[in-house]
């Protein structure tokens, strides 16, 4: 097609073997070196980390478990240069915190159960995102951070945060910090992460529930209430799978994460509603260490892995597109009220563009159709059965559907996925792929469907779409399956069914990102295969072909393939990451010559006592294994080529 012209017709590189060395593995010809790492310093005052669990002034430290990444360019005047390559901000998510390696010796609490607050507060700062400078070291390619640029920042689950959108102000988000509903502390679990066309970015609020304590205080809520916090994770007596006990600190910016409902309190006396201030996309304005972030409610409440936007133009809607990381969860589409003003783009009050394009639009979850058919049902007050009448959530406002929209896309009957988890947007044609990274719980006969057509799916599929007549904004869509996980050696009938050999087989596909140029690349979070007894987790790169020549679904659990399969031609491995580690987060340059990945809890599988990766290097060389006995370390790598060529191709 025409519109592919400028789309690469090969990949580059010889494929990287599955291997389970502790160290990160790279084609021949390419180099990396480690950037970031947790506990590294972001200014000049605070001591080099040491790795021993003593570290102090954690909050001017790396956060933990780095995951969704920007690169923005950035001017000499200080403000964003969208095609500037040897300078930078860079935008990290760190989603979570191995708290084996954060302390001396693991995390304590006293006789009674407390948590020392000075351990609660390392782990509380080594949650959130890093903001911080990078520049290219001179005559080459290679990035470092610059450790005393005033940029630098940290947003972590302290950070004062303001609510906007339809959900502002609502009583459901009235706590004791805001009695009027407008303003919250922190984000958490920021797990993927999105970028905007006025260059902001967006980072987004996964498994937030599971930090919560709630008791049993059934009774002392009204059924609305108890409906969405169960819904949500929050059941009571309940604890999520990360709840540290942050809550046995004895101040308020601590008790906070123990929502149970007090016997004679209200939403302004205790912290009964603080979970309904978390689950959303934050926007933070990179260019401006003083902003502070936005929690956008338009974009709805949910286990947010990420929100990606469709390219922009002139003249119409804005359109994002965001997943549900849970099983049976939806996948949904934001379209903004206005239409977009390239002007706009280069405005320096971010944040109010923001409040323009994300405060104001129509949330959308997705129906997959067995015909390669779909539809984008609107969840919108007052439509669609979303009203007070409802029976499984009594929608009085549009706050509502924002604040209970789990519950908003059950009543309307979205197809319930494989665990949606990052999407990325075609930049040649606009087609939107998106992860489905697994979901072995989909055992039972009549729950496949043809959208998540394998039983017992430990290996995870790729779905993708094109909007009814490539218009984003559309209500329609055709869509059919890219990829299958898969081992090589699997039943090619059942399992293996996209053809998958040793140079390209996967599981657990999870991070997602099309270069400009159309290239795709797909990293993985799997336990099981290829993970523990065959492979590390890995990043690998596609050509991705279009709509319609994937896979097409004829009978559920038994998918056959129309058309090309996936050849090493096609799709090939560049990066196996280091033992215990998820390969999650991934940007490049504008030139293509310097690419940014995440290793994100290398040494997982570890303790202290028996450590399963000493990752990364001293030497900060990403492709050595580390120092016998060092604990390891989440971070940020830089890769290059060593001629200094484009990556990939
Ligand atoms: Fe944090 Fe769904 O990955
Ligand atoms: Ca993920
Ligand atoms: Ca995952
Ligand atoms: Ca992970």
């Amino acid at each position: 097609d025409d519109d592919e012209a400028g789309a690469p017709r090969s990949l580059g590189f010889a494929a990287v073997a599955k291997n389970r060395n502790d160290a990160v593995t790279l084609p021949a010809g390419y180099s990396a070196t480690v950037l970031y790492a947790f506990g590294d310093p972001i200014d000049g005052g605070t001591p080099d980390f040491r790795n021993d669990g003593t570290d102090t002034a954690s909050d001017r430290r790396a956060g933990d478990q780095h995951d969704g990444m920007a690169y923005f360019g950035l001017s000499d005047a200080g403000q964003w240069a969208r095609t500037r390559s040897d300078r930078g901000l860079l935008a990290i998510n760190h989603e979570q915190v191995l708290d084996a390696y954060l302390h001396v010796a693991g995390p304590t609490q006293d006789v009674n159960g407390n948590r020392p607050q000075a351990e609660v507060d390392k782990e509380m700062n080594a949650h959130g995102v890093s903001i911080i400078e990078v520049r290219r070291e001179v005559g080459s390619n290679r990035m470092s951070y610059v450790r005393t640029s005033p940029f630098n920042r940290r947003i972590t689950p302290f950070t004062e945060m303001d609510i906007t959108g339809p959900a502002r102000g609502s009583a459901r988000l009235f706590t004791p910090f805001s009695p009027n509903g407008t303003r919250t502390r922190g984000t958490l679990n920021n797990c993927a992460h999105g970028h905007t066309p006025w260059g902001t970015y967006l980072t987004c609020e996964e498994n937030w529930f599971s930090y919560w304590k709630r008791g049993d205080d059934v009774a002392l809520r009204n059924a609305a209430d108890n409906a969405q916090l169960a819904r949500n994770g929050l059941s009571p007596n309940s604890a999520g799978f990360s709840y540290r006990k942050w809550d046995t600190v004895d101040a308020d910016v601590y008790r906070r994460f123990n929502i149970t409902a007090q016997p004679g309190g209200s939403a302004t006396t205790d912290y009964r509603n603080e979970a309904n201030t978390f689950g959303y996309i934050v926007e933070i304005d990179p260019f401006d260490p003083d902003s502070r972030p936005q929690k956008r409610t338009a974009l709805g409440r949910i286990v947010h892995e990420g929100c990606w936007a469709a390219p922009a133009i002139p003249g119409r809607p804005l359109v994002f597109y965001m997943g549900d990381d849970a099983r049976f969860e939806y996948i949904y589409k934001f379209v903004s009220a206005e239409n977009w003003d390239p002007a706009d783009a280069e405005r320096s009050d971010r944040l109010a563009v923001g409040a323009k394009y994300l405060d104001h639009g129509t949330l959308y979850v997705a129906k997959f159709n067995a015909d390669g058919s779909g539809e984008w049902i609107a969840l919108v007050h007052n439509q669609n059965g979303l009203d007070i009448n409802n029976t499984l959530f009594p929608f009085a406002s549009q706050a509502d559907v924002c604040i209970a929209t789990r519950l908003a896309a059950d009543a309307v009957g979205a197809t319930k996925m494989d665990r949606p988890e990052w999407a990325a947007v075609n930049p040649v044609n606009g087609e939107v792929y998106l992860t489905l990274t697994n979901n072995t719980r989909r055992t039972q006969q009549g729950q496949a469907d043809a959208a998540n057509p394998r039983l017992g799916n430990a290996n995870g599929h790729i779905i993708r779409w094109r909007e009814s007549g490539g218009v984003q904004e559309a209500m329609r869509f055709d869509w059919d399956i890219f990829l299958f996980g898969a081992a090589s050696d699997a039943d090619p009938a059942t399992t293996n069914v996209s053809g998958l050999t040793d140079a390209n087989d996967f599981s657990s596909p999870d991070g997602l990102w099309f270069d400009a140029r159309g290239v795709l690349w797909i990293q993985t979070d799997d336990g099981v295969f290829p993970g523990n007894d065959r492979s590390n987790n890995q990043m690998l790169a596609a050509l991705p072909g279009r709509v319609g020549d994937g896979v097409v679904v004829t009978t559920t659990n038994a998918p056959t393939i129309a058309g090309a399969k996936a050849t090493g031609d096609t799709v090939r491995r560049f990066l196996v990451g280091p033992r215990g580690c998820e390969i999650t987060g991934v940007d490049m340059t504008p030139d293509y010559r310097t690419m940014f990945v995440n290793v994100q809890h290398p040494g997982e599988d570890g303790t202290l006592d028996q450590l399963d990766s000493t990752w990364p290097n001293p030497s900060r060389n990403a492709l050595q294994t580390g120092a016998a006995g060092q604990r390891p370390r989440s971070a940020t790598i830089v890769i290059t080529r060593d001629d200094g060529g484009p990556i990939g191709v």
